[in-house]
């Protein structure tokens, strides 16, 4: 039943009792709170979300796949963030290091076979690490029994909680080429300084360093994105006029969220039957008078 436990989520929380946790829906196998080592909640849920289908969970950690946003022809940000994960029970990797974790696997079902017709395993492991870095790392896998291979697009959709949408800035992305949402994916390139927020964003930075700066000026807060495999990154605030029309999203959140996270997108993966692919995202949330340097 939709509203039974595994519409419930689980939490995932050191053995040591420090303040870090991580709750993890098996909706969308999709993370909607992290909080760090202080007890500080780093991501953003609206209030208005939904936590069962049809609608994806609105903020938190989405997994886009196997498309993202509407780059193909499959519904917005692929199918996984709408689909029901299960535990995985024998997760192929595990980090020692890390303090906690848990592990969720997604696979086709029939009715996916109509829309993307492969089979596939998508595993996500959650960790948090003794300093409360939250880690994420997806592997997928083609296990087409004929020889066909797959091609798929990735994201990790990451919302920020964030003070004041006015006070943030992202180091990392200046002079990158972009893909602007807004004006029909074209490519732009601006030879600015960090990126900051006066208005709707929605673009996709692409070929980015492993290390993206969120900061966070009033909170005094800094939000380090590392990634792997994942080159580009996904930009995005609806801004007021957006937000008023989005049904599960407050009026005034737009100012109190910022979407940035590790995507794949502008070169799309393929893998052939047996081969299996990694895409890992590291934050941590560290005070801002932390250095940005590479
Ligand atoms: C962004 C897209 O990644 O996600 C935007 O580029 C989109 O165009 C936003 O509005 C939110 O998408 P959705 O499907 O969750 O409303």
């Amino acid at each position: 039943a939709r509203e039974g436990p595994r519409y419930r989520p689980r939490q995932v929380r050191p053995p040591r009792g420090r303040g870090s946790s991580v709750e993890v829906y098996f909706y969308g196998g999709q993370v909607t709170s992290w909080k760090n080592n202080f007890g500080e909640q780093q991501l953003f849920v609206s209030r208005k979300a939904s936590f069962k289908p049809p609608k994806a969970i609105r903020g938190g950690i989405q997994i886009c796949f196997p498309q993202l946003g509407n780059h193909g022809v499959l519904e917005q940000h692929g199918f996984a963030r709408n689909r029901l994960w299960s535990v995985d029970e024998s997760p192929p990797f595990l980090d020692t290091t890390f303090d906690c974790h848990i592990d969720l696997i997604l696979k086709q079902s029939e009715e996916d076979l109509k829309i993307w017709p492969h089979s596939y395993e998508l595993r996500l492991q959650v960790a948090l690490s003794p300093t409360g870095d939250l880690i994420l790392i997806s592997r997928i896998k083609n296990n087409n029994a004929d020889c066909k291979p797959f091609q798929f697009s990735f994201a990790y959709h990451t919302s920020f909680s964030v003070s004041d949408i006015s006070e943030v800035r992202v180091d990392g992305l200046d002079t990158l080429d972009y893909l602007d949402n807004l004006r029909s994916k074209m490519r732009c390139n601006e030879q600015g300084d960090a990126v900051v927020f006066e208005s709707e964003v929605d673009s996709l930075y692409l070929s980015a360093p492993r290390k993206i700066v969120t900061i966070d000026h009033e909170k005094k807060r800094t939000l380090v994105l590392r990634k792997k495999e994942l080159p580009d990154v996904v930009v995005w605030n609806p801004w007021d006029k957006k937000a008023k029309v989005m049904p599960d999203f407050g009026a005034e959140e737009y100012n109190c969220m910022l979407c940035v996270g590790a995507a794949c997108i502008e070169k799309p993966i393929t893998l052939r039957p047996g081969e299996e692919w990694q895409g890992r995202q590291e934050i941590s949330s560290v005070p801002s008078s932390y250095s940005s340097g590479q």
